[in-house]
């Protein structure tokens, strides 16, 4: 194989209680990256459509992590990447990680399937360092292994896929304003009493009962987050009222995805998941601010040959 040409799906992380621990994938949306070998051994990025993001290899994620892979698995051709971005660096669905995992994945390809989706996210992990400082697994496991994600643990790297009932269904409201994950990390408190440390275990513990078990109510009851929402919400305008109007619209619950700005309700069923679309246009198209709305299945699988 000389080439291919990859979907890596846009993904939710955290979930509301699972910090850092959960994330989820879309089927709907997400980048299209394409591979082609070369035989120099360097890696070039030749074409990014629909995002400002930097060309030099060692600056671009997608680079970051191409020759990461192509060093560990001593590999004699190089290679040249071409990115369309399909929705925005700073939104909260896992831009990063889907250059990082998309291009792990094709790379992989590439490479007769040398290594398995644990090792995969490992090396994408290392583009989120690129990007936002921080090795976090959420976004890149969910893009990898597709579905829900629990990252059980982070040294050693342990990530569970979790069943999900396939009638759950995401809507999600990116309002266009840029949140650095990195500045949105720092507003998270270091610390919490035991007693929010207790609701919030809790509260992962009932979400992914709910989610083995088709338990919708569970799966409601259990989308609350007191760890990092209270202080992140501030930094996204009208949250609450979106989240009061995606409620009243038949949402099970309503979080911010990943750091922000995005915001995602899930909910039973795509008739519900459009009128919660309905209720947060009805918020946001008075706000002035520009915003893109998405509705989606979450994805059975993750990143993927087209
Ligand atoms: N879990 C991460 C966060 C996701 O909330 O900061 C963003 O990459």
């Amino acid at each position: 194989m000389n080439q291919i040409k990859v979907f890596a799906p846009a993904t939710v992380a955290n979930v509301s209680c699972g910090y850092d621990a959960m994330g989820f994938a879309l089927s709907e949306l997400g980048d299209n990256m394409v591979f082609k070998k070369t035989e120099t051994k360097v890696v070039r990025i030749t074409e990014i459509h629909g995002a400002d993001l930097p060309f030099e290899a060692d600056k671009n994620v997608a680079g970051v992590v191409a020759k990461l892979m192509l060093q560990h698995s001593e590999a004699d051709f190089g290679l040249d990447i071409k990115i369309q971005k399909n929705f925005k660096p700073g939104s909260g669905l896992g831009s990063s990680a889907a250059s990082a995992a998309g291009t792990a994945f094709a790379v992989n390809e590439l490479l007769g399937s040398k290594y398995d989706h644990l090792q995969l996210t490992k090396f994408a992990m290392q583009g989120e360092v690129a990007a936002c400082g921080s090795a976090i697994a959420d976004n890149v496991a969910a893009c990898i292994y597709g579905g829900f994600i629990l990252v059980r643990s982070y040294e050693p790297l342990d990530i569970v896929p979790i069943p999900t009932p396939s009638e759950l269904v995401a809507t999600i409201i990116h309002p266009q304003i840029e949140i650095k994950t990195e500045d949105a990390r720092k507003v998270v408190p270091e610390t919490i009493p035991v007693k929010t440390a207790i609701a919030q275990w809790a509260n992962v513990g009932g979400l992914i009962s709910g989610l083995y078990a088709g338990d919708f109510d569970l799966i409601g009851n259990s989308l609350i987050d007191y760890v990092a929402e209270p202080q992140r919400k501030l930094l996204i305008p009208h949250f609450d009222e979106v989240k009061e109007a995606a409620i009243k619209s038949g949402a099970l619950g309503v979080g911010i995805s990943g750091s922000g700005p995005s915001m995602f309700a899930l909910s039973k069923g795509m008739f519900m998941a459009k009128q919660i679309a309905e209720a947060m246009h009805a918020i946001y198209e008075k706000s002035g601010i520009d915003y893109a709305i998405y509705v989606s299945n979450i994805s059975k699988t993750g990143a993927r040959p087209i």
